[in-house]
């Protein structure tokens, strides 16, 4: 495979004109490199996925296959988002598999968080690997490996909780980006016309929602924590804070709590907002809020997330918190 480290002499990549440059050196190389074969991906509409898959549209159109595996886990919108860019707008050669019901299935009861997050990983390589061994004539496997996870993990995506790909895929890799960290990835993400949206995506855990539905998920609860998440990210992005506050999210707890509405008592859940800065995720501190757009948050939530009554905001700073509740 090409050399994983970055010569010293490599420019930043950081404006659109050293974007191009990058992107048509890659696209020769993975011309050079693949040929008239196939080369399959697995993409999850994170930056880095999404940037690898439309570079190599641009490369080899359609000798690229993505399989965009939907674990039901997902903020609201995202998977229409990859099926709308890549199949709709890119014309690719997409995969789309809904394995909600799968996943939902085998984490039925289980409250422990690491258990969560293996039987996440595990499950996301099963179904990936299935979906591999329906396609034909598949000679190389594309990663959106970025060179942070070169220098911090072995050349290991940090997300991938869970083992790998079984040894009888003998796939050549394909790592265009492997030299790039992160905001140079989303340079050229913007220079190959993806949309903001996906390249300025706030951080998002492998295992998604599941571990923001704290305990044992339920579909139930699932669903308010989309809502609710996706209610604070629309209104973050109207108040202006989308760009300016590291990462936000909903979570729900596994219990409920008593409330009033229309006269009568309810037993709902509690949502809580959990809003970050940081440079590294290491440390982290927690941003004022305008009073305002938190009020606005807490009432369009009661109002419109069915079988929720409460609304808080986390105060708790890393540490000694983490920023993920599970
Ligand atoms: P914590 O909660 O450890 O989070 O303070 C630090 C950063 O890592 C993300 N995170 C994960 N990312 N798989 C991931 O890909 C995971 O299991 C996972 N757990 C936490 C978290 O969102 C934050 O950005």
């Amino acid at each position: 495979m090409a050399n994983n480290m970055r010569p010293a002499d490599m420019k930043r990549i950081n404006t659109p004109d050293l974007a191009e440059a990058f992107i048509k050196e890659q696209v020769e190389a993975v011309r050079k490199q693949v040929g008239d074969k196939k080369v399959l991906l697995a993409l999850s509409g994170g930056v880095d996925s999404s940037v690898v898959a439309a570079l190599l549209i641009r490369a080899i159109g359609k000798q690229l296959v993505c399989v965009h595996v939907n674990h039901g886990l997902m903020r609201k919108g995202e998977s229409e988002q990859v099926v709308e860019v890549f199949r709709n707008q890119m014309d690719a050669n997409l995969v789309y598999v809904d394995a909600a019901d799968r996943f939902l299935d085998l984490l039925e009861g289980v409250d422990e968080p690491e258990r969560k997050r293996r039987i996440i990983g595990g499950e996301f390589i099963k179904v990936f690997e299935e979906e591999a061994r329906k396609l034909e004539g598949i000679d190389f496997l594309a990663q959106g490996t970025i060179y942070p996870d070169i220098l911090e993990s072995d050349g290991v995506k940090a997300h991938h909780n869970v083992g790998g790909l079984p040894d009888d895929f003998d796939f050549e890799l394909v790592e265009p980006v492997r030299l790039l960290f992160k905001d140079e990835v989303r340079c050229v993400g913007h220079a190959l016309g993806l949309p903001a949206s996906m390249v300025e995506r706030q951080p998002f855990p492998g295992p998604g929602l599941g571990v923001r539905c704290l305990g044992a998920i339920t579909r139930d609860r699932l669903a308010a924590l989309r809502e609710s998440d996706a209610i604070l990210r629309e209104e973050f992005a109207a108040a202006g804070l989308a760009d300016k506050v590291w990462q936000f999210f909903t979570v729900v707890p596994d219990f409920r709590s008593t409330g009033v509405r229309d006269g009568r008592r309810a037993f709902d859940w509690p949502v809580i907002i959990r809003a970050v800065n940081t440079v590294d995720a290491m440390t982290a501190a927690v941003p004022e809020i305008d009073w305002a757009v938190l009020k606005k948050i807490t009432g369009r939530i009661l109002a419109e997330v069915p079988g929720v009554c409460r609304v808080l905001y986390d105060l708790t700073p890393k540490p000694v918190g983490t920023i993920e509740w599970e």
